[in-house]
């Protein structure tokens, strides 16, 4: 794998791999690499020849500066795991080889960056995360970039972004993949205790109680919720946010038609994990 820093660098690897005919598949990361992380890659190597990763923890996108600070880094695991799943470059470029001096220009998706995580993380979370994104995909220039339904909003906003702004890229959204117990693998896992571990499981639990409602029949989805919310306080835990919304559009739906996103945020053990499921209603009307 070769490891590049510098945008100029990687434009010259890439030169080099269109040259022999490559195509170019991109998964973008924030480093702390899980098995939901390499699942990504290799779909991406399923689809490219030459699979790039980038690591950049982008500040940006950071509300917090504790949780900024805080955010798990181990570069030479990493470089580790993506050597093991046949990654061929490695972009992790620094702070101001992003955001050099002057850097004025930001990416904004108006309404889908608004509600959820919008709420709770604030304008600047996916102004930042469409910002690099739009960087990063500008930089590598890929036939494909992978993403993770696990990040069901920010997999949206980019698709947006993709398509409003004419970016010449391919994307795919790729599913969850959870932990044995149902917890969707998270970098921020890492950073629970024991306890909150197994309390954390409890999100998982609640989005499978509403996949049940519906699944005996349910059709309003504040009742579906209900069988969820149940769960969450029986482990006295208040989420930021546990929501019934069209999948496409984010607004909140009231019953279950076509597609909605179940989606839940909340605090376990002080650390902030947030997951979804899609729910599909054929033909209910
Ligand atoms: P990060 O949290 O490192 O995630 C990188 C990619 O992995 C994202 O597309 C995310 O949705 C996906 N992912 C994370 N956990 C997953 C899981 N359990 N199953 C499947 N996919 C999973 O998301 C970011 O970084 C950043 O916002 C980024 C897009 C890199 C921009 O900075």
């Amino acid at each position: 794998m070769i490891v590049v820093r510098r945008v100029d660098e990687l434009r010259a690897v890439i030169r080099a791999a269109r040259v022999r005919g490559e195509r170019i598949a991109f998964v973008p990361t924030m480093g702390a690499l899980h098995d939901g992380h390499l699942a990504l890659m290799q779909r991406a190597r399923k689809d490219g020849e030459c699979v790039v990763v980038s690591l950049f923890v982008n500040p940006a996108q950071f509300t917090e500066a504790v949780d900024l600070d805080g955010y798990p880094r181990d570069e030479a695991r990493d470089v580790r795991l993506l050597e093991s799943v046949g990654v061929h470059v490695l972009f992790a470029p620094a702070v101001d080889e992003v955001y050099p001096g002057g850097f004025a220009t930001t990416v904004e998706v108006a309404e889908l960056s608004v509600p959820l995580e919008g709420v709770a993380r604030g304008p600047q979370h996916f102004r930042g995360v469409a910002t690099v994104v739009t960087k990063l995909l500008n930089m590598v220039q890929p036939d494909a970039a992978f993403f993770g339904q696990k990040d069901a909003q920010q997999a949206l906003i980019i698709q947006r972004l993709v398509r409003d702004l004419d970016l010449p890229v391919r994307i795919e959204i790729c599913p969850t993949v959870r932990e044995a117990d149902g917890l969707a693998m998270s970098s921020r896992n890492a950073l629970l205790d024991s306890a909150a571990r197994q309390k954390a499981v409890t999100l998982w639990k609640a989005l499978s109680a509403v996949e049940h409602a519906v699944a005996r029949g349910e059709t309003h989805t504040a009742i579906a919720l209900a069988a969820g919310s149940i769960l969450l306080k029986a482990e006295g835990i208040e989420p930021e946010y546990f929501a019934a919304v069209d999948a496409a559009t984010l607004l909140p739906v009231t019953s279950f038609t076509g597609t909605t996103l179940i989606a839940i945020a909340a605090r376990v053990g002080g650390v902030r994990l947030i997951d979804n499921v899609l729910i599909h209603r054929e033909g209910a009307a």
